[in-house]
């Protein structure tokens, strides 16, 4: 299995002062986790890639597009913001690949993700080109929902075809369901209401990493 990796959301940060958010996680994430919603693909809207510009740390960003068909140049400018991995949803792009391709073309990583009802066959033909899969853990759109424990035979089939593959979870990730989904076979976890929703941000992490030996 890979590395494990916690990738604090900071969408449930204080925006106000983001970069002194991100300075207290920093210690101990080994990604920021960046959610970027259009209102379209999910209803509500976030932050956009000015506002991944404005961020100042060198732990990689980890950018989540919860966004319907991101063209060429949309992408870009999270590339040019300084993203270090990219996810597009399998159900938000008519043909994936083309992201996937654009995204590795410009040399950070490039990840699909699928909702909890999105089976995992319909990106079983990219499992080749991608870095990364997502594999969502609540529906996309919210902080704080409850972790879907049927989403987990997804991530062990995949574990077993890909042994040395990124999985990431997002959604309802704490100490407890990290186990649940890390026993099934992944190793990169974003958490977001668990650890920014905690008054010490380091102690949340730790307990997670915790949760794993
Ligand atoms: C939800 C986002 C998540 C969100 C997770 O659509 O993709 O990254 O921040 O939040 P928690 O950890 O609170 O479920
Ligand atoms: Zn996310």
């Amino acid at each position: 299995m890979p590395r494990i990796k916690i990738s604090p959301s900071i969408l449930s940060a204080d925006l106000s002062r983001i970069n002194e958010e991100i300075k207290e996680v920093e210690r101990c994430a080994n990604l920021i986790h960046v959610d970027i919603m259009d209102g379209i693909f999910v209803p509500p809207a976030t932050v956009d890639s000015i506002f991944v510009k404005t961020l100042r740390t060198k732990v990689p960003l980890d950018v989540h597009l919860m966004v319907h068909e991101p063209s060429d140049s949309y992408i870009k400018d999270f590339i040019n913001a300084g993203a270090y991995s990219i996810t597009i949803h399998e159900e938000a792009c008519r043909d994936p690949a083309k992201q996937i391709n654009f995204i590795k073309q410009n040399k950070i990583k490039a990840a699909i993700s699928i909702k909890p009802k999105t089976s995992l066959d319909k990106i079983k033909s990219y499992l080749g080109i991608v870095d990364m899969v997502l594999v969502m853990t609540v529906e996309p759109g919210y902080a704080g929902q409850k972790f879907i424990d049927s989403t987990m035979p997804k991530v062990r089939e995949l574990r077993k075809l890909k042994p040395k593959l990124d999985i990431e979870v997002d959604g309802g990730i704490n100490p407890y369901t990290a186990r649940i989904a890390f026993d099934s076979g992944a190793n990169v976890f974003v958490a977001g209401t668990s650890i920014f929703g905690k008054k010490d941000r380091v102690a949340a992490i730790k307990e997670v990493l915790d949760s794993l030996r």
